[in-house]
C-alpha cells in the first residue's frame, strides 16, 4: 500500500525526513521508492525497485535541500518497476500519488493528442501529464488542482512539486489519506502518522476534495482556489507503535476494518481494462480438465470455497488439498491439470513444496499471493497477486477476504459472458459499502461473544459453501481466543458428533444458501431439539422468524460469487470479541507465526 510522505523546511535536511518518512511507513508494504527535491533550484529524482535501502544507497546525503516528496509504492498499474516508481516528472510537474485515477486510459488518450508521451504504465504519470498541461494554459497551480478535481475519477493524494516555484510543496486529496503535520519554520505532508512522529506530533487533517499550500513558514487549506478554510490544528497523542494501529486497539480490529478496501482493491486491479483484461491476465482455463487447489490454514479454507464456484461456474473439476498432506501423497497429475498455491505470505514451507512437486511434474502452476516477489510468487509460472497490503496480525483476516475475491473472479472469468461482468462490476461497488457497514455491528457481535466465551466448546455447521466458512470461522476463534471449536458440515453431525451436543452448547449456524436452507433449518433444529444454543448467521433474503435460533446475525445479499465476502466477517469479529473478553493476545496468539517456513 504506497504511502506518502513531504517536507519543507528551514531546519532539516528534506532527503533525511524523506528517507525517515520512507522508512516508518515501510510495515504498509511496497515494491519500489523514490524521492524528488530541489537542489541549485533543480529538482532531482531518485527512485529504486525493492526496499528503501536500495534507494538510501544511491542517496548523497551531504546534498543540501529544503524541500522533496517520497513515496513508497505498492504497484497497481505496471509491474514494479524503477520507471513504474514515483515521484513522476512531466513538464514542470513532479508528483508523488497514492491511489487510483480510474479515467486514466481516457485522460492518457487525450493527452497523447496533446503531444504528451509517456515512459511508464501508471495512472499517476497520466494525471501529472494533465496537471502540466493545465499548468502551461493557466500558470497558477491552484487553479489547475482545482480543476482537476473534475477531470479525474479515482482515490488520490497527491503530493506536488512545481518547477518554477522553488518554496512550496502543493497537495490534494480525495479517498486517500494526507496529514499536513506542523513543525517550527518546517511542515510536512504524510499519507500516514507514522511518517512524521519522529519530528512533530501537531497536525491538520485534509478533508476530502481539500487542498494546500504549504511553505516553511505557512500551511494554507483550501476549498477552491479562492476560498481559504480554517482548520483545527490537532495533537497525536499515540506512540509509534499505537500510530501504526491508527487508532485501532489491534492490528487484527483494523485489518478486518481495511477489508472492503483491499478487496475493491484486489478485484480492481484485476478487472480495470475489463472483461477482455481478465482473460489476458489469467491462464487460458479452458485448457485444463482438472484443478488441483493447494494451501494451508485460513488459504487452504479460500480454496475449498474457490472450489466451489469454479465447479459451479467453470464445470471444472477441483480438488481441494492441505499442503502438507499433498506433498506426500499419489498425485494423479496428466497435461491438462493445473495448480493453484495459495498464500499470503508466499513462502509457508509446505505451499512451496506443493509447488516444486507440480512443477517437477511439468505441471502448469498458478500462485495467488500477497507478497510480492516472495518465493511462491517468484517460482509459480502464473501469479495473480492479492491486495491486501501488509498483514501484521498472525490470524489473517484481509488477506483471506482477498484471496476469495480472485477465486471469484477466476470463477467469473469462466463464464465469460458480458453480462455477468457488468453485474459483477456493479455487485462489486454494492460489496464495498454492505462489507463496511457490518462491520460497524461492534455491538451485535460483542453482545454474542458476551454469551459464548466462557463455554468449553463452540460447534460450527454449514453445507456447501457455508461449510468452507464454517471452517475458517472455527480456525479463527481457536487461533485467537483457544476456545475450542469444531466445524461440520451440518447433514454429518447426527453420525456421531451430536452426542456431544448438550444444554446450552454453542452452535453457530451458517445458512446463506438458498438451494440448502431447507436442509441446513433441519439440521439446527436437530441441534436446537438437543438444548443447543444457537446463533444463526444468514443473509437477508433468508431472514426469516423461527423459534430454531437464539441470536440472528444477518448479512445482507449479494451476488454468489461475493457472498463469502460478508459472510465471513461476523465470524471474525466474533472470534475477536470473544478473544478480547478472554483478555488474550490478539495479534499474537500462542504457539503461532505469521508465516510458517518450516515443514
Ligand atoms: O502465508 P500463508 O497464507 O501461506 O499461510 C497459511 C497459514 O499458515 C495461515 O493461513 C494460517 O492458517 C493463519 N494464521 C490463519 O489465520
Amino acid at each position: 500500500m504506497c504511502g506518502i510522505v513531504g517536507y519543507v523546511g528551514k531546519n532539516k535536511q528534506a532527503l533525511h525526513v524523506l528517507i525517515e518518512g520512507l522508512k516508518a511507513l515501510e510495515y504498509r508494504g511496497y515494491d519500489s521508492s523514490g524521492v524528488a527535491f530541489l537542489n541549485n533550484n533543480k529538482i532531482q529524482i531518485i527512485k529504486e525497485k525493492g526496499k528503501i535501502h536500495n534507494l538510501e544507497v544511491k542517496i548523497d546525503f551531504s546534498v543540501t535541500s529544503n524541500l522533496g516528496i517520497g513515496h513508497t509504492r505498492w504497484a497497481t498499474h505496471g509491474e514494479p518497476s524503477q520507471i513504474n516508481a514515483h515521484p513522476h516528472k512531466v513538464g514542470k510537474i513532479t508528483l508523488v500519488h497514492n491511489g487510483i485515477i480510474e479515467n486514466y486510459e481516457e485522460l492518457k488518450l487525450v493527452l497523447k493528442e496533446s503531444g504528451y508521451s509517456f515512459i511508464s504504465e501508471t495512472d499517476t504519470e497520466v494525471a501529472c501529464a494533465l496537471i502540466d498541461k493545465l499548468y502551461n494554459e493557466k500558470n497558477d497551480i491552484l487553479k489547475v488542482m482545482d480543476k482537476c478535481r473534475n477531470l479525474i475519477r479515482g482515490s488520490y493524494a497527491f503530493a506536488i512539486l512545481v518547477d518554477d516555484i522553488d518554496d512550496k510543496l502543493f497537495v490534494m486529496r480525495k479517498d486517500s489519506p494526507l496529514i499536513i503535520a506542523l513543525g517550527n519554520d518546517e511542515n510536512y505532508v504524510a499519507s500516514d502518522v507514522p511518517a512524521i512522529l519522529k519530528f512533530t506530533n501537531r497536525y491538520i487533517l485534509l478533508n476530502n476534495n481539500e487542498m494546500a499550500v504549504l511553505t516553511s513558514d505557512s500551511v494554507k487549506v483550501y476549498k477552491d482556489s479562492n476560498t481559504i478554510i480554517k482548520k483545527d490544528i490537532d495533537t497525536f497523542e499515540w506512540d509509534m507503535e499505537a500510530a501504526m494501529k491508527n487508532g485501532y486497539e489491534h492490528y487484527m480490529l483494523k485489518e478486518i476494518n481495511e477489508e472492503p478496501e483491499v478487496v475493491y482493491n484486489t478485484i480492481y486491479n484485476l478487472i480495470k481494462n475489463g472483461s477482455e483484461e481478465l482473460s489476458s491476465i489469467f491462464p487460458d482455463f479452458s485448457k485444463y480438465k482438472k484443478i488441483d487447489i493447494v494451501a494451508c490454514g485460513s488459504a487452504y479454507h479460500a480454496g475449498l470455497i474457490g472450489k466451489t464456484l469454479i465447479e459451479k461456474y467453470g464445470d471444472i473439476p477441483v480438488n481441494v488439498e492441505v499442503a502438507s498432506e499433498y506433498r506426500y501423497k499419489k498425485l494423479f497429475y496428466n497435461n491438462r491439470t493445473l495448480v493453484i498455491i495459495i498464500s499470503q505470505s508466499g513462502e509457508t514451507a509446505d505451499s512451496l513444496a506443493a509447488l516444486r512437486i507440480a512443477k517437477e511434474h511439468d505441471v502448469d502452476t498458478l500462485a495467488i499471493v500477497n507478497v510480492v516477489g516472495s518465493s511462491i510468487a517468484r517460482e509459480a509460472k502464473y501469479v495473480l497477486y492479492t491486495k491486501a497490503g501488509v498483514e501484521i496480525a498472525v490470524a489473517t483476516t484481509k488477506a483471506y477476504s482477498s484471496q476469495l475475491a480472485v477465486l471469484s473472479l477466476i470463477a467469473l472469468s469462466m463464464i465469460n459472458n458480458d453480462d455477468n461482468f457488468d453485474n459483477f462490476v456493479s455487485d462489486c461497488q454494492k460489496l464495498e459499502t454492505q462489507m463496511t457497514n457490518l462491520i460497524k455491528k461492534h455491538n451485535v457481535y460483542r453482545d454474542i461473544a458476551l454469551e459464548i466465551y466462557q463455554k468449553n466448546d463452540i460447534f460450527f455447521l454449514g453445507r456447501g459453501i457455508d461449510y468452507a466458512l464454517a471452517m475458517e470461522g472455527s480456525l479463527k476463534l481457536k487461533e485467537i481466543s483457544y476456545l475450542h471449536s469444531e466445524a461440520y458440515p451440518a447433514g454429518e453431525l447426527k453420525h456421531g458428533t451430536i452426542s456431544l451436543i448438550e444444554k446450552d452448547t454453542p452452535v453457530i449456524a451458517i445458512a446463506t444458501d438458498e438451494t440448502l436452507n431447507e436442509k441446513i433449518i433441519s439440521n439446527i433444529k436437530e441441534v436446537k431439539a438437543r438444548g443447543a444454543s444457537v446463533i444463526l448467521l444468514t443473509t437477508s433474503k433468508l431472514n426469516k422468524v423461527g423459534d430454531y435460533y437464539d441470536y440472528k446475525i444477518v448479512v445482507d445479499d449479494n451476488n454468489e460469487l461475493l457472498q463469502s465476502l460478508l459472510t465471513i466477517i461476523p465470524l471474525q469479529l466474533l472470534s475477536y470479541e470473544v478473544a478480547k473478553l478472554k483478555g488474550c493476545d490478539i495479534d499474537k496468539p500462542r504457539n503461532l507465526a505469521k508465516s510458517v517456513t518450516v515443514e
